[in-house]
């Protein structure tokens, strides 16, 4: 552990500064930062996450923050462990005990997407979203599936390339022609490139087809029609994050650390009863 008030350098790794999650994420590591800590900021595409580690490893930080997804996470956690550097995942991994964890729920958060289109009425609804999931989006997608399946509802599904507003717009006519009422975007970029795409075909929403993001993005209170979402306590899960990895730091040896926190439904105009 490091000598009482030392510097302490901190890396963060997000997968895009593009979506205003990972911005405001950072934003808020940033605001919240102990006087002796200095982040290094890195964004990793996907396959770029593992060499990222290392890039900032030989930089000399004395922590990861990482929210992209790590190819061979199990090894990169264990590695980082005997040479002493604290690695703090922002997602549920259950098997990736050589790191500690914070995320909000997907989980909880799938699962309150689906009951808010069926309490709609929605008996048809589309899943739009990436490939290739990360574990917290299949957790999301798992619980949405969940739910709505036992409900008696059909999922459709339409993959996209990765989860921007490019990829939502360029979804729009495979969504529609699923002619489910309601469509479910995986984050809010794809939900406000999707309401855009959709548009441009002529589909209003919600009037012809509801839709849902996730992750409460700031915008999504200001783009038209504001947007149903879930939303994740970002400012708690940067808080949670920054001191997790500066106690990792200081105690090496001592037990993993979860902090998981809860999602909320915020209901606006992007999601209205089945008429
Ligand atoms: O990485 C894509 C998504 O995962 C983000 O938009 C956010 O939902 C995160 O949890």
């Amino acid at each position: 552990s490091l000598k009482q008030g030392a510097k302490i350098l901190i890396g963060v790794v997000v997968p895009s500064l593009r979506n205003p999650f990972f911005g405001d994420l950072v934003q808020h590591m940033q605001e919240n930062i102990p006087d002796n800590v200095s982040l290094s900021i890195m964004t990793a595409g996907a396959g770029q996450a593992d060499q990222t580690v290392e890039i900032l490893v030989n930089s000399g930080v004395h922590g990861i923050i990482m929210a992209g997804q790590l190819a061979q996470p199990v090894a990169i956690a264990s590695s980082l462990k005997k040479r002493g550097i604290a690695l703090v995942v922002l997602e549920n991994h259950d098997g990736l005990v050589d790191a500690d964890a914070v995320f909000a729920s997907d989980k909880m958060g799938g699962h309150l997407v689906a009951e808010h289109l069926l309490a709609l009425g929605h008996k048809h609804v589309v899943l739009l979203g990436n490939q290739v999931y990360t574990d917290n989006l299949q957790y999301r997608t798992a619980a949405f599936k969940e739910t709505m399946l036992a409900a008696g509802a059909k999922v459709s599904e339409v993959a996209t390339r990765n989860l921007t507003k490019h990829a939502g717009r360029a979804a729009a006519m495979a969504v529609s022609i699923t002619q489910a009422t309601a469509a479910f975007a995986l984050n809010d970029e794809l939900a406000i490139g999707l309401i855009a795409g959709l548009n441009a075909h002529g589909i209003q929403v919600p009037n012809d087809m509801s839709v849902i993001g996730y992750d409460d993005t700031d915008y999504a209170e200001f783009f038209r029609p504001a947007l149903t979402t879930v939303e994740q306590p970002l400012w708690l899960i940067a808080e949670a994050a920054m001191k997790t990895v500066v106690a990792r730091i200081n105690h090496p040896d001592a037990e993993r650390q979860v902090a998981a926190f809860d999602t909320k439904l915020i209901v606006r105009e992007s999601t209205a009863p089945l008429s």
